[in-house]
């Protein structure tokens, strides 16, 4: 059963399993957050472990300060505007990344854009002091509501994460509002925390609704698509083809193949996860026209793995 400490006490605990590359229960203004290093694929890997969410959404990256949001991603003037204005607080910014940024690809789903959030008490003491991002989602098990207690976090996720921090009951309560600029143009690609008036007073014009296409948080495509087609659980190689590889059993011509990266040589189906985006986009890079995937399993994070494999092998026109 995960500890509950309070937040008075429990920040040195909170830096050591996070440096260990463990997750833990954090407050937030907002709901509680189940944090993890954004810059380790495992810590990643073990949160959508802890969630039990059977696919990979992009994450929110939370920092500690304007300079290491400005580090990891590229500010356009309405969104340094906004964050000016709204952070520390309840609002998430989609910006374009940075190029070695140590973000993680797990964090963004390989997508070339990053959410980011500077969180108000806890969190933010707790990233100024590890000195990095911390990638978190809502701490709830997938398909529960957010907890915003931290009673209500530990009977959710208690028997799976070793550590919740209670700095109470969340004073806002549901979801920071999630903003993007597009063309000059800003765009509400989720409603929360802050309401669109407020914005829209210090952006001096009308949001924009409804996600556009790709865009919208959660959906399909909003998720990285390689060039290359991918064909699923692969047997054997067909020559020119690119290797999905996993585990120690490679498939029959495997010699055959222009590139191969394997997710997990032990079939560490985590390890595999924190892998995934980047060996997908070494593939893609390789120039083959197909990516072979040997079969991967579907338990614990082989559900989310698989079912990312499977969009990224649906017809183009579908993933829409
Ligand atoms: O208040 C909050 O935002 C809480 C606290 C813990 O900070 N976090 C939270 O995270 O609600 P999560 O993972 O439950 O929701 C993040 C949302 C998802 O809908 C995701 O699709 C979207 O943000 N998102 C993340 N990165 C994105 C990106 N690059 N482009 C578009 N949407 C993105
Ligand atoms: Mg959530």
């Amino acid at each position: 059963m995960a500890e509950i400490l309070a937040a008075g006490e429990a920040i040195e605990r909170a830096l050591a399993l996070l440096e260990g590359g463990d997750v833990v229960a954090i407050p937030t203004e907002t709901v509680y957050g189940l944090a993890g290093d954004a810059s380790n694929g495992v810590a990643v890997a073990r949160i959508f472990e802890a969630k039990g969410r059977p696919r990979f959404n992009p994450l929110i990256a939370h920092v500690a300060d304007h300079g290491m949001a400005y580090r990891i991603a590229e500010f356009d003037p309405l969104s340094a505007k906004l964050a000016e204005a709204f952070w520390p607080g309840p609002l998430t910014l989609v910006l374009p990344q940075r190029p070695e940024n140590g973000i993680h690809p797990l964090v963004t789903a390989g997508l070339d854009t990053v959410a980011l959030r500077m969180p108000r008490g806890f969190g933010g003491e707790l990233i100024a002091r590890l000195g990095r991002p911390l990638a978190a989602p809502s701490a709830n098990s997938s398909g529960r509501i957010s907890g915003t207690t931290a009673q209500a976090v530990a009977a959710d996720l208690g028997d799976r994460i070793r550590l919740v921090v209670d700095g109470g009951a969340t004073p806002v309560g549901v979801e920071s509002t999630i903003l993007k600029v597009e063309d000059g143009k800003l765009r509400l690609l989720r409603p929360g925390g802050i309401a669109a008036e407020e914005i829209e007073q210090v952006a001096g014009a009308k949001l924009l609704r409804g996600a556009k296409g790709i865009e919208a948080p959660g959906m399909l495509a909003s998720h990285y698509a390689p060039g290359a087609s991918m064909r699923l659980n692969a047997q054997h190689i067909v020559r020119g083809e690119a290797l999905l590889a996993f585990g120690r059993n490679r498939a029959e011509n495997w010699r055959d193949a222009v590139a191969i990266r394997n997710l997990s040589e032990t079939g560490d189906l985590r390890e595999a996860a924190a892998n995934l985006f980047a060996a997908m986009q070494a593939l893609d890079r390789s120039g083959a026209k197909t990516i072979a995937v040997e079969p991967i399993p579907f338990d614990g994070l082989g559900e989310a793995i698989n079912d990312r494999l499977a969009r990224a092998a649906a017809p183009r026109d579908k993933i829409a």
